[in-house]
């Protein structure tokens, strides 16, 4: 876990309100799939945490953000040559198992998806990815997946890219059978994922210190218990958390 400077190389609008950053640190060596980094946006105390979408090479990584608010609008106006304190990497990613894998994004839950399903390739295995996005400029990533050599299927809520529905419409109708998922994106996804299929879950939450020490992102599990998003996640088992 390395805290410092990080250079941006370059901040480019790739979707709608959705952007790639690319940022030279040291931080990416350390990287396994789907963890995180918490960014120092200039001019604001707390951090926001946002996943690694790719490992470049030992010295640089990428990040995909989406414009929700304040702190990632400001984010959206830095540009190369910039500098920004990264912390990381941070949380729990997913695992990296001996078997083809079915991969769930929505959103920009896709991103930390894409060094997964790098991984999973450089192993040789076989790799879905679905792709879900409410209409056709909000989606990014498909060419990417396909350069990895996975297939993929988009989803669209509006039809107006891919198949018109839910991930899960896209995945039955498809008629893929999947033995294990790994899913990040919205809470009403991940919960009908956690509804159909066996796998792995990334969680978002608020989050403060982003590591465990502050449990304001915790959630709950099935028999009560709490869990914190941040330093035991954000990647959970299906069924481990309440959703
Ligand atoms: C582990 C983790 C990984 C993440 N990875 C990504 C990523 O790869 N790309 C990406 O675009 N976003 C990611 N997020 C979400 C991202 O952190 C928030 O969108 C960001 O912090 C919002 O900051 P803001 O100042 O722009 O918005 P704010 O003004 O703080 O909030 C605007 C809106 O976003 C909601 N929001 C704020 N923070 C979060 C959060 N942490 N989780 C869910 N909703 C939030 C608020 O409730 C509000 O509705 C991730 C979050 C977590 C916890
Ligand atoms: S953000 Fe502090 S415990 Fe998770």
């Amino acid at each position: 876990m390395k805290n410092g400077p990080a250079e941006i190389l370059s901040n480019e609008r790739i979707a709608e309100d959705t952007y790639e950053m690319i940022l030279r640190t040291g931080i990416a060596r350390e990287v396994r799939c789907g963890q995180f980094v918490q960014v120092q946006v200039p001019g604001y105390f707390l951090r926001r945490p946002i996943s690694v979408h790719r490992v470049l090479d030992e010295n640089t990584l990428s990040l995909i953000y989406k414009v929700v608010g304040d702190g990632t609008r400001t984010l959206s106006q830095t540009a190369a040559e910039d500098f920004l304190d990264l912390f990381g990497p941070l949380g729990n990613g997913f695992p990296v198992l001996d078997e083809d894998i079915v991969l769930i994004g929505g959103g920009v839950g896709v991103p930390p998806l894409v060094e997964t399903a790098a991984q999973y390739r450089r192993l040789g295995r076989q790799v879905t990815a679905v792709l879900g996005f409410n209409n056709s400029s909000a989606a990014f990533g498909e060419e990417e997946f396909r350069s990895l050599g996975c297939d993929v299927i988009v989803a669209t809520m509006d039809g107006s890219l891919g198949y018109k529905g839910t991930v899960i419409d896209a995945i039955q109708a498809a008629g893929l059978v999947p033995a294990t998922v790994l899913a990040c994106g919205p809470v009403p996804m991940l919960r009908a994922v956690a509804e159909n299929y066996r796998g792995y879950i990334s969680l978002e939450a608020r989050m403060a210190c982003g590591i465990g020490a502050c449990m304001g992102c915790v959630v709950k599990t099935p028999d009560g218990g709490s869990l914190r998003v941040c330093k035991d996640g954000p990647v959970f088992r299906t069924g481990e958390v309440q959703l």
